[in-house]
């Protein structure tokens, strides 16, 4: 049996990381592979309630600390719970966000220790990196007008960010895709989408080459 593969997809609202999650996906069951497309945070029952907590808009103030503290708690129900099994089961997991989005917004964005999210990661999912990460990089702007033009008016606790919020994400994601250029792959999300896809297959083609 062959083993799975671990491909994550991440930027800012509205890049167009679930339309190319979609696509990935399709393309890798094209290819005869058994795909488990999923998405953070949530992915298991329990996850998907914290997610709810994590988004909604109330009145109480929820520290970045905490915000971290619940991205990860979730985290550890979905790798455990479920890539991880779907991995040792050889299916391919495509994942809408992951713990690179941790260190976009809980860290660049909202100025949490690194070594704090560092040290939960490797708590979390030790050695259990992606293998690929495709980033999703495009203008603040664009990003939230899209964002905007499919769901309405800012909907979640992040969506009402403002611009200079996402600026620093998207700094903070740039910096990872510097950092890590054998794992992360920088997509031009701005193009029209079949330009997007055209890029999506190149950044797949070393993995899905051999490994059938
Ligand atoms: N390359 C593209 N060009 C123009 N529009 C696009 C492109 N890719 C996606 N879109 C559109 O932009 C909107 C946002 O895309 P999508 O939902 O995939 O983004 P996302 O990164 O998953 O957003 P979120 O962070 O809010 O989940 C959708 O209406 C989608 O159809
Ligand atoms: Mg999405």
């Amino acid at each position: 049996m062959s083993t799975g593969r671990f491909i994550t997809l991440e930027g800012i609202e509205g890049a167009g990381k679930s339309t190319a999650a979609r696509f990935v996906a399709e393309h890798l069951r094209g290819l005869g592979h058994t795909v488990l497309a999923t998405r953070e945070p949530g992915g298991t029952p329990l996850a998907e309630r914290i997610r709810a907590l994590v988004l909604e808009r109330g009145p109480e103030p929820v520290t970045p600390v905490t915000e971290t503290l619940l991205m990860f708690a979730a985290r550890a129900l979905h790798v455990t719970n479920v890539i991880a099994p779907a991995l040792v089961r050889g299916e391919w997991v495509v994942c809408d966000r992951f713990t690179d989005a941790t260190r976009a917004y809980q860290g660049s964005g909202r100025g949490v220790d690194p070594a704090l999210i560092e040290s939960l990661a490797h708590a979390v999912h030790g050695a259990l990196n992606p293998h690929l990460t495709l980033l999703l990089d495009l203008p603040v702007t664009e990003g939230l007008r899209r964002a905007r033009e499919r769901s309405g008016v800012a909907s979640d606790r992040f969506e009402a960010e403002a611009v200079s919020f996402f600026e620093k994400v998207r700094a903070g994601y740039r910096g990872i895709a510097d950092a890590e250029p054998a794992r992360v792959r920088t997509i031009d999300a701005l193009r029209p989408l079949p330009e997007v896809q055209a890029q999506v297959l190149a950044a797949l083609r070393p993995l899905t080459r051999g490994a059938a």
